[in-house]
């Protein structure tokens, strides 16, 4: 049967989102939702007339939705939900600024996907992102398997851009990874990074990758900063929409995700960023890598300081 895909959320984060799931051109239908009366309609209708220049037989289909779940049955059978609802960050502002407000509509969302689509995989992508991935899986009550958050991708994505410029290397020679949370305790990892499969120490000095690591835990940052009026989603939505490609073609890609972590690396009951195997049920395997001792203690303190967060969106 044809894969449906459902994107709650029209921002430019959820539309842009849409918009590669569609061009994409492996799904039937792709939904796109929003609170705002007509804004879902109108971008599906523009998205659906661009078919015949880009080439895609994918339907979108665009829907308003009220507070009390009014149009949600339209998401009914979607194999993958991405959950972009919620408020971008402005300037000066750090993504735990949004945990309140976000924690509303994140959880409003969750509970109206737990009903109509309670076979979906639910990728999150609103922030704070470990947060809120942590409180859609309490409100959708589905397996942790079946919740997911998107942080990983995005992460990795920059630090690969900044080390290709530094370097001046096609960025397709370029391999990094960041694990830990998608905030202050980001824990890029250097000793996985490559460039055309040599050591990244072998070709930047420490305090230079020391750098490009913390321009990628400030890469939300420094976008905000120069749009001023909302937050990245260029490359964000190019990351959301791999994973629901990934899960919607079982294809058992490993990619850094916000994932619940249940024993590797020695840590037990969290989401945070770690790489993972994606499949139909979302992730399939947490899959742990060779850390040095360093990086091991920062992803160790990521996580606590994630639990302490988690802790607190139960009650929100
Ligand atoms: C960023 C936001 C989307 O990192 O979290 O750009």
């Amino acid at each position: 049967m044809g894969k449906k895909v459902t994107v709650v959320g029209a921002g430019f984060y959820g539309s842009t989102t849409a918009q590669r799931l569609a061009e994409y051109d492996v799904f039937d239908t792709v939904v796109l939702t929003d609170i705002i009366e007509g804004k879902p309609e109108g971008l599906a209708l523009d998205l659906n007339q661009s078919r015949p220049i880009e080439g895609f037989e994918t339907k979108v289909i665009g829907q308003t939705t009220g507070r009390n779940g009014e149009g949600y049955e339209v998401i009914e059978g979607s194999d993958v939900v991405v959950i972009t609802a919620g408020l971008p960050r402005k300037p000066g502002m750090s993504r735990m600024d949004l945990l309140g407000v976000n924690a509303k509509i994140v959880r409003q969302v969750a509970e109206n996907v737990a009903k109509y689509a309670p076979n979906a995989v639910v990728i999150v992508v609103s922030n704070p992102l470990d947060e809120m991935t942590a409180l859609a899986q309490i409100a959708t009550g589905f397996p942790k398997n079946r919740v997911l958050g998107q942080a990983g991708m995005l992460d990795t994505a920059r630090f690969s851009h900044f080390v290709a410029e530094a370097l001046a290397v096609p960025v397709a020679s370029v391999k990094t990874l960041t694990l830990g949370s998608h905030g202050d305790t980001m824990v890029p990892v250097p000793s996985r990074c490559t460039v055309h499969g040599k050591p990244l120490s072998e070709l930047l000095p420490a305090d230079k990758i020391e750098e490009l690591v913390v321009r990628t835990r400030n890469g939300g940052a420094e976008v905000v900063a120069l749009l001023k009026t909302g937050s990245a989603y260029f490359a964000p939505s190019a990351a959301a929409a791999r994973m629901a490609r990934a899960v919607a073609e079982d294809s058992g890609a490993v990619m850094p995700v916000c994932a619940w972590v249940d024993g590797q690396y020695g840590i037990s009951g969290v989401y945070l960023g770690v790489e993972a195997k994606l499949g139909a049920t979302g992730v399939t395997e947490v899959v742990a890598t060779d850390l040095t001792d360093a990086e091991l203690a920062s992803l160790k303190e990521a996580a606590e300081a994630v639990r302490a967060k988690q802790a607190d969106v139960a009650s929100m």
